[in-house]
């Protein structure tokens, strides 16, 4: 079995997972959400002190599987540094203790293998990932040919929705309340500029579209619920529409046969029909995580060290680093 650690965010979490059948054995995630919400968003101190507490609670209720661990595996890239330290920082304790190796597992490729937990893994596969951190297109060969089309070149999809609810004082994660209030909301009411329309790159921009619905709240001064419900509506389809629209870029260059969505935002239903109803006329197969793994979990992080610990994709205890940011997969 292996044991891995994720906490790359706000999310503290451990998983095992058998090596042989992917079975997860156990998973367990406590959730930062509600200390961060009066700030709109994460402290990243704040979460790291909660990373301090939460972590060694749930390694606790995995004790009596330790005899039985072959590695220890941990997210160490990319993230907020002061965070991932401590998830970094206890795997070295353990692979030292236990006296078996250790396996650093890079973030983004973690939410790529959600989509393969406790299943065999099937590639290649065209990848959009959109989490509070990162919005891309990547290509899947293998574990260790990945490569990136096109990213963000300032906010990520989530992210966007995590500043809509904080302008409109909903709180934070912004992502499942600007959903809800959307589905209450006119989304014709507001004509918000979709983003790079004219760009015949591959990439995305969310920092505009965000300017674009803050002026639209101060142009209205005191604000009705029915107006925060149209606000919500009018920017989930506008930030959609930003990703269809380069997605069928895409597809100008390379059809996949293919098409997963994956990371925290994939869970917003919105977004999952219209990619639904672009890839229908392409014969597209598309492919999701199970709702709870889209978040940020170490069963992701357990299931893709099976891989690499079937290749001896082992770190040393002094060799490993914390990137918090990374160009390449
Ligand atoms: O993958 P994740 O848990 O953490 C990162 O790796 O960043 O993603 C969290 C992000 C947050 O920005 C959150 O607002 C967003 O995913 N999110 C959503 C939805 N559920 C979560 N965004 C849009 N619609 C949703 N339903
Ligand atoms: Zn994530």
């Amino acid at each position: 079995m292996i044991l891995s650690i994720e906490s790359s965010c706000d999310d503290s979490s451990i998983a095992i997972t058998d090596i042989k059948t992917n079975k997860l054995i156990y998973h367990k995630k406590i959730s930062q959400e509600l200390e961060h919400n009066v700030y709109g968003g994460v402290v990243p101190e704040l979460a790291a002190r909660l990373h301090i507490e939460a972590l060694p609670k749930i390694l606790e209720e995995c004790k009596k599987y330790f005899k039985d661990l072959k590695a220890i595996a941990v997210t160490n890239a990319p993230g907020l540094s002061v965070t991932l330290m401590e998830g970094v920082t206890m795997a070295k304790a353990l692979s030292l203790s236990l006296n078996i190796p250790l396996i650093a597992v890079n973030h983004l490729k973690g939410h790529i293998y959600s989509l393969f937990i406790e299943k065999e893994e099937w590639l290649p596969v065209t990848v959009l990932l959109v989490s509070g951190g990162h919005t891309q297109i990547i290509e899947v060969q293998s574990l260790n040919d990945m490569k990136i089309i096109g990213s963000s070149s300032d906010d990520s999809f989530g992210e966007s929705f995590d500043k809509v609810a904080k302008m409109l004082g909903l709180g934070y994660p912004g992502g499942p309340v600007v959903q809800e209030y959307s589905q209450k909301g006119d989304k014709e009411r507001f004509d918000f500029p979709i983003p790079l329309r004219q760009s015949p790159k591959i990439e995305f921009s969310y920092s505009g579209l965000k300017n674009a619905v803050r002026v639209q709240i101060l142009e209205l001064g005191d604000l009705t619920i029915q107006d925060k419900y149209d606000i919500c509506a009018s920017f989930q389809k506008t930030a959609v529409a930003h990703l269809i629209m380069k997605l069928k870029k895409y597809f100008k260059q390379t059809i996949p046969t293919k098409m997963a969505i994956v990371g925290g935002a994939s869970a917003n239903l919105y977004l999952r029909d219209e990619i639904n109803k672009l890839c229908k006329p392409y014969s597209i197969e598309i492919l999701v995580a199970d709702l709870k793994y889209c978040s940020d979990n170490a069963a992701m992080i357990g299931r893709i060290a099976v891989e690499q610990y079937k290749i001896n994709d082992f770190v040393g205890i002094d060799e490993i680093d914390i990137i918090p940011r990374v160009k390449k997969l």
